[in-house]
């Protein structure tokens, strides 16, 4: 297999000062957020909010790569992925089917989407998408994660990954340890290097090319309903001590998911591991909700405030491309992007 293009794609998509944004909602999920700021989630409406995203000036400059729904066009026609393209942003795609209820495991998800996966990685390919993302996912509670649910996630990762680069697109692989819960951040760190451990094993087992792939794991946290919330500085110092005891420095890049932290916590957090220095790999992001929610707020489904939801997406990609190199202070947030 020729690995140098899966390597070229995935340096850009962590090139410095860039990161991802993850606008690849299944349908339950766009409509809740879309209902949030009550909008129907008429497939129109879907359109037109991604488009408000994908289309905004100067995004390119901060968005190297987009998760997305790859089919959707915009009003005057143009495919999306040809419009981020312009901006010089590559297109990625969602592939997994889901997290289903594990049989025999009360409480825990195992992804499905393997079968078939190799046919429909072709299409995408041709479809102009150069990398995809699957998402496993894994609860903290009484009892669990169990071993079976962390391996079975795992392998089914590696599985993916091994189609994806035979197929010519880069993976991301996305072990998402859940932030909800009472959880400490001692107990978040244990499971997430557990979880991380396991997929590297059977990264290895399936002989995916670590130097083309990109991971994407939670950062380690308190638990959300943890009584005891660890500051900034203790999160940054616990998740870069748990990624250097298990992700290969041959890895390019650590792109992290949000999660359910606040727009300005995670570009916080981002900023304060970015400036510990000596690490091995570029540490990135790949938001989905901490990019869109201040997007979503500006926006409320008004034609009229399309163009202040644009702006309110540079200014938040202008803060995590600050983070990016440890340079994000607060005084950014009221700041015009420059
Ligand atoms: P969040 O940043 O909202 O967690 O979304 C990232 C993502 O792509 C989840 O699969």
């Amino acid at each position: 297999m020729k690995t140098e293009n899966l390597e070229t794609v995935a340096k850009k998509l962590v090139a410095p000062g860039k990161g991802i944004l993850a606008a690849d909602e299944s349908t339950g999920t766009i409509e809740k957020r879309l209902k949030s700021i009550n909008v129907p989630s008429t497939e129109e409406n879907r359109r037109m909010y991604r488009e408000i995203l994908f289309t905004t000036k100067g995004a390119g400059e901060f968005i190297s790569g987009v998760i997305q729904t790859i089919r959707q066009k915009t009003r005057d026609g143009r495919s999306f992925v040809e419009v981020l393209e312009q901006q010089g942003i590559v297109p990625g795609i969602k592939v997994d089917k889901g997290a289903k209820a594990m049989a025999n495991f009360a409480g825990e998800k195992i992804t499905e989407g393997l079968d078939g996966l190799r046919e429909r990685l072709a299409e995408y390919r041709q479809l102009g998408a150069r990398f995809a993302k699957w998402r496993a996912v894994i609860t903290i509670g009484d009892g669990i994660p169990t071993r079976a649910c962390i391996d079975s996630n795992a392998e089914a990762l590696a599985r993916y990954a091994a189609l994806c680069q035979e197929g010519d697109l880069v993976p991301i692989i996305e072990p998402e340890v859940l932030m909800d819960g009472t959880h400490t951040i001692e107990r978040y760190s244990e499971v997430t290097e557990q979880t991380l451990r396991s997929v590297f094993d059977s990264l290895a087992e399936h002989r995916v090319v670590l130097e083309g792939m990109l991971l994407k794991p939670n950062m380690v946290l308190s638990g959300k309903e943890c009584p005891q919330q660890a500051s900034v500085q203790e999160v940054a110092e616990a998740t870069v001590r748990c990624l250097k005891r298990v992700v290969p420095a041959a890895v390019p890049g650590i792109v992290f998911l949000s999660g359910g932290q606040t727009d300005q916590q995670a570009t916080e957090h981002l900023n304060a591991m970015n400036r510990m220095g000596d690490l091995p790999w570029q540490l990135s992001f790949s938001y989905g909700r901490a990019l869109q929610a201040p997007v979503l707020k500006a926006w409320k489904g008004d034609t009229a405030n399309v163009s202040a939801a644009q702006t309110a997406f540079h200014h938040r990609a202008w803060c995590n491309s600050k983070a990016r190199f440890g340079k994000y202070t607060e005084e950014m947030e009221t700041a015009k992007a420059a």
